[in-house]
Parts: C-alpha cells; sequence; structure tokens
C-alpha cells in the first residue's frame, strides 16, 4: 500500500503547517514584541517552493494542510496558494488568520476552494483589542468573521488566547456567542514562548482550561461533549443545550496532546519544526532547491520524523526563547 510518514513513536505524520509568512500586520504581546525584525525576503521560501514541499509530503500521506503564518493573508498569492494546494489533491486545505484582511479575500478563498478558516479573536471589546494585538483593528475583524459565517466557510472556529486578568473576564461573553452564532470558540491556554525566559509573565498570566470551562458552566448551565471529527484534533469542543455554535479549550500546557500529535510544520524560511514547542528544526531548502526535489525532501522528511520528539514540555513551567509568528502556531 501507500507509504505513510510515521514517526519513532508510531504516530502518524499526516498534518502539515506551512507559515507562508512571518511577517504580520498585528503585533499581539503573547506572540511577538512590538519591535520585531522579520526575515531578509532573501530567505523566504517561494510559494513555489512551499508547493514542491507539500507534493512530497502528499506523497509521503500527509493529508490535510493547513496555511498560517504570521499573518497569512499579508502574502502576495496565498489565495493562488491555497488553489494549487486543493490542485495538488490534499483532502482538506485550511488557513488560521487574525481576519484583518479576511472579508476582502472571502470569495477568493472560497472559489479556491479552502474548506474551513480559523480565525483569532481574543476579546469583544475594542479597547481591549488595542491593548492585545497593539491595533485598533476590532470591528474589521468582527466583520469578517460575520460575513464568513455567509459562506460556505461556516461554521468558523475562533481561536482565543486566554490571559488572566486581561480576557478572563469574557469568558461567558465569549461562550455565549455559541449559543447565537455557528461559531466553534476555543480558549487555548497560553503557550510559554516569546522569549519569556524566566517564566514570570506566563505564570501571571496562564489560566488552565479546566477553569474555563468551570466558569463558562457556572454561568450558562451545562456542557455536552462533541465527538472530534478527527481523533488527533488538539480542541476538546463541548455544547450548551440547543446552541448552533461550540465552545472549547485547547490545553497544550495543562494536558498536553502531544501522543496524539500529527502535525509538521514547514516555517516560511524553509526549515522544517517536527513541534511547536522544541527547538528542534531540519533546514530543508536546499532539498527544495535541488535538482531532483522530491527525493531529496522525502530524505529530510524521514530524517525529521525519526528525530520529533514524545513531547513538546517536559515540565509545565518550561519557556522557550521564541515567537509564535514564526512557527505558525
Ligand atoms: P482545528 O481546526 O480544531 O483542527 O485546530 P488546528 O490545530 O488545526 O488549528 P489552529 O491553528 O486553530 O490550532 C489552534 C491552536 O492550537 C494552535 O494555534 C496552537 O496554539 C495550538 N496547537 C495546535 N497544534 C499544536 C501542537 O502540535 N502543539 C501544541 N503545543 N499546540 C498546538
Ligand atoms: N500561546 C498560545 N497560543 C498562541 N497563539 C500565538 N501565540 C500563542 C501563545 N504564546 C495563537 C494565536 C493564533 C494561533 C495561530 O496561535 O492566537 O490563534
Ligand atoms: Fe499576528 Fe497572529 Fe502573532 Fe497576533 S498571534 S501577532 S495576529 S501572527
Amino acid at each position: 500500500g501507500m507509504v505513510q510518514l510515521t514517526d519513532s513513536y508510531d504516530r502518524k505524520m499526516d498534518y502539515l503547517r506551512i507559515s507562508v509568512t512571518d511577517r504580520c500586520n498585528f503585533r499581539c504581546q503573547y506572540c511577538m514584541p512590538e519591535d520585531i525584525q522579520f526575515q531578509d525576503k532573501s530567505h523566504i521560501l517561494t510559494l513555489e517552493e512551499m508547493l514542491t514541499f507539500a507534493e512530497a509530503c502528499l506523497a509521503l500521506g500527509v493529508t490535510k494542510v493547513r496555511v498560517t503564518g504570521g499573518e497569512p493573508l499579508v502574502r502576495r498569492g496565498v489565495v493562488w496558494f491555497v488553489e494549487q494546494l486543493k490542485a495538488l489533491g490534499f483532502d482538506e486545505v485550511t488557513m488560521t488568520t487574525n481576519g484583518y484582511l479576511l472579508k476582502d479575500n472571502l470569495e477568493g478563498l472560497v472559489e479556491a476552494g479552502l474548506d474551513r478558516i480559523n480565525v483569532s479573536l481574543d476579546t469583544l471589546q475594542p479597547e481591549k483589542f488595542q491593548f492585545i494585538t497593539r491595533r485598533n483593528h476590532f470591528e474589521k475583524v468582527w466583520e469578517a468573521i460575520m460575513a464568513a459565517l455567509q459562506t460556505p466557510l461556516s461554521p468558523v472556529k475562533i481561536n482565543a488566547v486566554a490571559l488572566r486578568g486581561v480576557n478572563d473576564d469574557e469568558i461567558v461573553d465569549m461562550a455565549r456567542l455559541t449559543q447565537k452564532y455557528p461559531l466553534s470558540v476555543r480558549f487555548i491556554e497560553l503557550m510559554p514562548l516569546n522569549g519569556d525566559t524566566d517564566g514570570s509573565r506566563f505564570r501571571k498570566l496562564f489560566i488552565p482550561g479546566s477553569e474555563i470551562l468551570a466558569r463558562a458552566q457556572d454561568a450558562l448551565g451545562d456542557l455536552k461533549p462533541v465527538a472530534k471529527d478527527d481523533p488527533a484534533a488538539p480542541a476538546d469542543e463541548f455544547k450548551f443545550d440547543g446552541a448552533p455554535g461550540n465552545f472549547g479549550v485547547i490545553t497544550p500546557v495543562s494536558e498536553p496532546f502531544c501522543a496524539r500529535c500529527s502535525r509538521l510544520r514547514l516555517t516560511a524560511d524553509g526549515k522544517i519544526h517536527p513541534c511547536l514547542l522544541t527547538d528542534l528544526d531540519v533546514p530543508v531548502k536546499d532539498a527544495i532547491r535541488s535538482k531532483d526535489p522530491i527525493p531529496a525532501i522525502h530524505e529530510v522528511l524521514w530524517k525529521t520524523a525519526r528525530i520529533k520528539p514524545a513531547a513538546g514540555l517536559t515540565l509545565p513551567q518550561e519557556t522557550r526563547n521564541r515567537t509564535m509568528s514564526q512557527i505558525g502556531g
């Protein structure tokens, strides 16, 4: 039968996340510093090169691709890129975006065959939005989410990073959205990245997923578990009685899902990350640019599979000195 890329712990690697750019039009505090230095464009793979990498992955049993960033929609040609990924034959092509450029790209993305979209939104309050993202764009993002619900991309998933003292007073408001709209609202536990080397910012801001679920249920009643479409999906999703949407949590810190991790990540500058939360990376740019790229990439992919670690964090208080924007979440 077909060859399936599998790691040394017998986990299938069938889900590729491609960070098409490390650039972003927001500056979310938990993600990057305001004065971040982006990579020089000369180091960034072309979209064609990324497609060659994706094609090599497809031949090893990768069936799903998620386009991430930075902010994927700031990269010129990204709608074309989605179309090309679908044409290669992936079952599922999805995108995670901050929503700022989404409304204008909705039609194109639908026509390109995008299967689903996840939008990052941490607050429903414009002033707080400006505090978290360092940009005053709440209205534009909200309008894009509402517009997306009118397209085949509905239902839409919302990612909110839970931040104690910042947006925990909105857990119930965010949960209520799922009673009104076909939105999957998922609070993500803050991950200790972004150069927070002593972990102090992380300890101050971290909220466990269990507390988020408890607070939502206290206010709005029982949450019933929703079965996962994909057993490897990181989100635990639930439903309030009669609600059109889902409410859930993603708990990479308190209940890591590493044992069912199916992911591999390509960065915009041509490195494969076998794990979001370890500093391992494997350069693949030379292989992509070689004369016979597919077998060369396959060799790098198998090497990556062999070093994919069993788990990302061995201690919950560990921190990582790099930004999320470079890896794409
Ligand atoms: P679904 O759409 O539910 O399948 O989620 P997804 O993981 O495919 O997409 P999304 O980009 O919305 O992921 C949500 C968040 O979960 C990511 O941005 C990360 O913060 C976190 N996450 C996803 N994958 C991993 C992973 O492999 N390890 C860790 N630690 N966190 C992850
Ligand atoms: N911890 C958890 N989630 C994060 N994201 C970015 N940085 C962090 C972090 N330190 C989320 C974004 C987006 C996704 C790609 O990753 O909010 O939804
Ligand atoms: Fe940009 Fe997303 Fe990072 Fe926010 S979390 S700065 S939107 S890449």
